[in-house]
């Protein structure tokens, strides 16, 4: 075999894997030990200088010694996501394996956008595509293999992340309701109706559009923010009143702050009842199809039009990876009229390519990602994992509830749940205080958010080892940081 000269390469290929590898295998070993920080956060200028920034960025790394205190170092100022006590944001634990995709795909770099610039990945993505169409019921197709064009199918693609999913998903209703608009611009009268507490990238979406985020005609929620339907036909006649055309109604499954699920049955007999686009953000709680136990959480979802999915969420996916998926296909063909001769072909190539159909020209290998996430467990441990999320939210439910101390606003529906600590003596601003001085010890990683006007602490239990013992020291960790601030 001729092999070129690889002058380009300093380090050997062997070694350097095995010193990533090491490393990973200890940042692990570290995260599970205890104790251990979740986080510690120092300075920009700090990193900087401990990483070498300067003189790697300028010669390199100079030899293997460089390398690995280089990802050593790097790996101490991260936020310890395997760490049981990472209880954050809506982002995946990964399996520990997860990152080989990334590994392969960062070798060889075959964006799956166009087919023929990396079929495996391009195969894998309508892999998993047909499978999400199958939870939805929108696959009619007897084999998921099975990639001809099936009229009664849905479609969907694989995007980078949920707000451009939900841009994308937007973008198809306006060309169901208004197919000039991509030429022409939007109308003016165009509006989105949904939960005032929708996504910010719903709003985000609508501005990008040219719509304009005023575009946005909130629907009002209950106390615990989710949308009540009985106020949709009042919003809705009063929209038409104003001489405005309703293009979507979105709904939360779930919503972001409090983790409940809007009843999408009856918002998609709404919307089938005055003929309106049904738009379900099912970023975080799409998953639910996936459990008999709950399912019954996103009934009605089948009805909606498009769906958009992350993967990076609940399907323990690195970031990003979402799925925009649609109940009927030519509705995806339409969400960007656009045609670039070099890369969008008609019929005489083979394989399917995606890239008409994103906001990306060219895309990570997203597919690939989400297939090697059911590949290194298989399918059943995907519902296991999220069966019990949904149940350690209920568990620290449980312990909080039991606690005079704390009060939490309602039983969990997923694996996100919101509370406070002695809302009676401890106004918002010292709730916040309380996160701070709690992820500044290291100890536990939480979030926080705002529901109706009143701050909130948030858990999103996203760490498979996570258990009731970590709950019951995160109430003893939340305690001392009170008598700490507060004296209470
Ligand atoms: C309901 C909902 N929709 C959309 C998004 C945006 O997703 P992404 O962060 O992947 O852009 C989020 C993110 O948290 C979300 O919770």
């Amino acid at each position: 075999m001729n092999i070129r000269n690889q002058t380009a390469t300093k380090l050997p290929f062997g070694p350097t894997h095995e010193i990533v590898a090491t490393a990973l295998e200890n940042y692990i070993r570290e995260s599970l030990s205890e104790p251990s920080d979740v986080l510690n956060q120092k300075t920009p200028e700090e990193i900087a200088k401990a990483l070498m920034v300067k003189p790697i960025f300028e010669k390199g790394f100079e030899n293997t010694t460089q390398l690995q205190e280089f990802i050593t170092t790097y790996l101490q100022n991260t936020n310890h996501l395997k760490n049981p006590k990472y209880l954050g944001h809506q982002v995946a634990v990964p399996h520990d394996l997860s990152g080989i995709p990334e590994w392969i795909h960062g070798t060889i770099n075959n964006p799956s956008s166009l087919y023929e610039m990396g079929p495996a990945g391009a195969t894998l993505e309508g892999f998993m595509i047909h499978w999400m169409l199958r939870q939805l019921g929108w696959f009619k197709g007897k084999d998921l293999c099975d990639f001809s064009r099936i009229t009664e199918n849905g479609s969907g693609i694989l995007t980078h992340g949920g707000s451009i999913a939900n841009l994308t998903a937007l973008s198809a209703a306006r060309a169901a309701i208004a197919p000039e608009a991509w030429e022409e611009g939007s109308p003016k009268d165009l509006v989105v109706m949904g939960p005032s507490t929708s996504h910010y990238s719903i709003m985000r979406a609508l501005s990008i559009m040219g719509m304009g985020k005023k575009a946005f005609v909130p629907v009002p929620v209950d106390e615990n923010e989710v949308i009540v339907t009985d106020a949709l036909e009042d919003v809705y006649k009063k929209t038409k009143e104003e001489g405005k055309r309703v293009m979507a109604v979105v709904a939360n499954a779930c919503a972001t702050s409090t983790g409940l699920f809007d009843p999408l049955e009856e918002m998609a007999s709404f919307c089938k009842k005055n003929q309106l686009w049904f738009h379900v953000d099912g970023a975080h709680g799409a998953v639910a199809l996936l459990s008999e136990r709950y399912k019954k959480l996103v009934q009605g979802i089948q009805q909606a039009d498009s769906v958009i999915w992350d993967a990076h969420k609940m399907l323990r996916v690195p970031a990003l990876c979402t799925a925009v998926l649609f109940k009927n296909q030519e509705q995806m063909w339409n969400s960007f009229h656009q045609k670039g001769s070099y890369v969008f072909h008609e019929n005489e190539v083979i394989g399917m390519d995606s890239m008409p159909f994103t906001v990306e020209c060219t895309k990570s290998a997203l597919g690939t990602k989400l297939f090697w996430s059911f590949a290194l467990e298989g399918e059943s441990a995907m519902v296991k994992f999220i069966e019990n999320s949904f149940q350690q939210a209920l568990d620290l439910y449980a312990i909080l509830n039991a606690n005079q101390n704390f009060y939490c606003p309602y039983p969990p529906q997923s694996n996100i749940l919101c509370f406070q600590y002695k809302p009676d003596q401890i106004d918002d601003q010292q709730q916040l205080a309380l996160r701070y001085e709690l992820i500044n010890s290291g100890e536990f990683y939480i979030t926080s958010c705002v529901i109706h006007d009143k701050r909130y602490l948030r858990t999103v239990l996203m760490n498979p080892l996570s258990s009731s013992e970590d709950y019951y020291t995160l109430v003893k960790a939340i305690e001392k940081c009170a008598a700490k601030l507060f004296n209470t």
